[in-house]
């Protein structure tokens, strides 16, 4: 299967704006945004700019014990004392539900007023355990999708658009569509 776009950035700055507003409409006096590194990274830096109240930002980095095994560990924690705040946790998608769980239980041990969760992208049919999305860009059926933040072993983050690839042969070579993804169009 050749990489298919199934969103274009037309699209994702729709999408953009549109959760921006939503989470404004949410949080007049102001919000912190928790971006989940390095997924939520490209979604972030655009969906503050789409934010019209006063807004910070911090991060959290995680690493997973084995690939798709729900495991999780926080390698970089917030900066910042969230106590009392309104806090939006920022994921790039939401597939089991996993991560979202742990980080949820995180930043609630730290005694926010409240967390919500936004993400880019929501594969609800894939949840193990459920999650309350209060902001969704997109939903998604079974694509295994790259682009615009995320990636296969570290390639592909840098797409402007979100495309649809077989996931199967990329493990035997991560690169394979890097050249035809990424090859300056010829006149
Ligand atoms: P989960 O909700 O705990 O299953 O995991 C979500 C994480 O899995 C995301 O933050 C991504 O890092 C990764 N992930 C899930 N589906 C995809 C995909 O289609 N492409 C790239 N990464 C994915």
């Amino acid at each position: 299967m050749a990489p298919a776009v199934l969103f274009d950035q037309g699209q994702i700055e729709s999408a953009v704006v549109r959760v921006g507003s939503e989470i404004s409409r949410d949080h007049p006096e102001g919000v912190l945004l928790v971006a989940v590194l390095k997924g939520s990274v490209m979604f972030l830096a655009d969906l503050v700019r789409a934010v019209d109240v006063p807004v910070t930002v911090d991060f959290l980095a995680i690493s997973r014990f084995a690939p798709d095994s729900g495991r999780v560990r926080i390698v970089k924690d917030l900066e910042g004392d969230i106590a009392g705040l309104d806090v939006v946790l920022v994921e790039d998608i939401v597939d089991t539900g996993l991560t979202a769980t742990f980080l949820l239980g995180h930043l609630r041990a730290l005694t926010p007023k409240r967390v919500r969760v936004c993400t880019l992208l929501d594969r609800a049919r894939r949840r193990i355990v459920p999650v309350d999305v209060d902001y969704r860009g997109f939903e998604l059926e079974d694509d295994f999708v790259l682009g615009y933040g995320l990636d296969f072993q570290e390639r592909y983050r840098n797409l402007d658009r979100i495309i649809t690839v077989d996931p199967r042969p990329l493990a035997d070579d991560p690169d394979l569509h890097v050249g035809e993804l990424f090859a300056p169009e010829r006149p």
